[in-house]
């Protein structure tokens, strides 16, 4: 039987329906995880999986799972998925598109009444951006047993508000959801997402068939000093916290020095407390998000950084901690190959590529073999509300998806 074709205005309703949740209003979506609107979002995807009859549940940490039952209720399922959740100005395809494209593909299942061996199942991780609670891919890290549930649980957002607490409104605005995990086993996971760079957009290539993930070390460094009136206390008698960070900051671009260009070091978060012009900072908290693909530069870099706010000898206190530090990954020879075929058999040019974005899939590289999808966008940009992506490009990759997953799932 050939593989059945998936049906891309449907896909692309979808996408407009769920770009609608959390809307700005200068075309991207402020989505953050367990926020009101990734909370809809879910109720969105929820109402439309229910009314396909798939079984909708949530785990400890929140990861959403919609199942369709195989042939073998013994099987182990093919997982499938990506996230919901957004940057505060997010676009409406980074996560959306995998969630989706999932979707699309168990719905093609049922419009032709396709039984496959394996359950399918989708998957929306819980905070996969990090931008709310932090670190980032914080579901997938307790999924796959990588960081402890009470260490997530935890986690608190800059208003102080708990994960935990932030899950309890997501159960309470979403009664019906079971409370459990049904992926007893997994065979195999593959997810669907756009580049987020310009690979594939310079080769002319609409399939890019992922080799595997840098790696990416987050730190936190605080800085603490002591209040004063702006315009009394001395310069030289100071405890500012924002000029401490300031001096490590210089430090920490020094130990990122890199001539080749090819480690990232961000620091995306720097918050001012107590925030007023004319109160001198007493603390000062920011974040540095590394990545590299080489797990020994990686680590260096990152135990460089650590090492500089050690030596810092200035008036103030400095305290710096790791909030993650996942390692490069490769992705299974077997799904790559899998998936280079699908591409090649619908004629969609392809080409192999590192991922320099992070993904949940690293965590389920560990657990069972993975591979990524990936369809170009725009000018290569993504972490903005000018994302963008083609409808022709979305389709193609919900259907190499579908392809791989329904062949590795097994159909008559
Ligand atoms: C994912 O959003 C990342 O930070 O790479
Ligand atoms: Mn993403
Ligand atoms: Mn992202």
């Amino acid at each position: 039987m050939a593989f059945p074709l998936i049906d891309p205005e449907r896909l692309m309703d979808r996408h407009a329906a769920m770009a609608a949740v959390g809307a700005t209003g200068r075309g991207g979506v402020d989505r953050q995880a367990l926020s009101a609107e990734d909370i809809a979002a879910r109720a969105l995807l929820i109402g439309w999986a229910q009314a396909r009859g798939f079984a909708c549940s949530a785990d400890t940490v929140g990861n959403l799972f919609v199942r369709r039952a195989g042939r073998d209720p013994a099987a182990a399922a093919v997982l499938t998925g990506s996230h919901l959740d957004s940057q505060p100005t997010g676009g409406n395809y980074d996560g959306v598109f995998g969630v989706l494209a999932g979707l699309e593909l168990m719905e093609t299942l049922e419009d032709r009444g396709i039984a496959t061996r394996r359950p399918v199942e989708l998957v929306s991780w819980t905070n996969e951006e990090g931008a709310r609670f932090q670190p980032a891919t914080m579901g997938s890290a307790v999924f796959a047993g990588a960081m402890p549930l009470a260490e997530a649980l935890r986690a608190v957002d800059r208003d102080g508000i708990a994960l935990a607490d932030a899950l309890e409104a997501m159960w309470a605005a979403l009664p019906d959801l079971v409370r459990h995990c049904p992926v007893a086993a997994i065979h195999a996971y593959v997810e669907a997402h756009i580049e987020q760079g310009p690979v594939l957009e310079q080769a002319e290539a609409v399939i890019g068939v992922v080799t595997g993930i840098q790696g990416l070390r987050a730190l936190a460094v605080e800085t603490f000093g002591a209040e004063g009136h702006a315009g009394t206390v001395p310069m030289a008698g100071r405890r500012d916290a924002f000029v401490a960070a300031v001096d490590l900051v210089a430090a920490i671009r020094e130990a990122c020095r890199d001539p080749e260009d090819v480690l990232r070091m961000t620091i995306g978060q720097f918050r001012v407390v107590p925030g007023s012009p004319n109160t001198i900072p007493a603390h000062v908290r920011f974040t540095v998000d590394l990545r590299h693909p080489d797990d020994g530069r990686l680590a260096a870099t990152g135990d460089r950084i650590l090492e500089a706010c050690r030596r810092y000898r200035g008036p103030c206190r400095v305290e710096a901690r790791e909030l993650l530090f996942s390692h490069p990954v490769d992705f299974d020879a077997a799904i790559r190959e899998r998936i280079a075929r699908h591409a090649e058999a619908r004629g969609y040019r392809h080409r192999a590529l590192r991922s320099g974005a992070t993904h949940d899939a690293k965590f389920m590289a560990g657990l069972c073999p993975t591979g990524m999808i990936f369809v170009p966008c725009r000018g290569g940009l993504s972490h903005s509300e000018a994302e963008e992506a083609s409808a022709a490009h979305l389709a193609a990759g919900a259907q190499v998806l579908s392809d791989t997953v329904i062949e590795l799932a097994g159909h008559d």
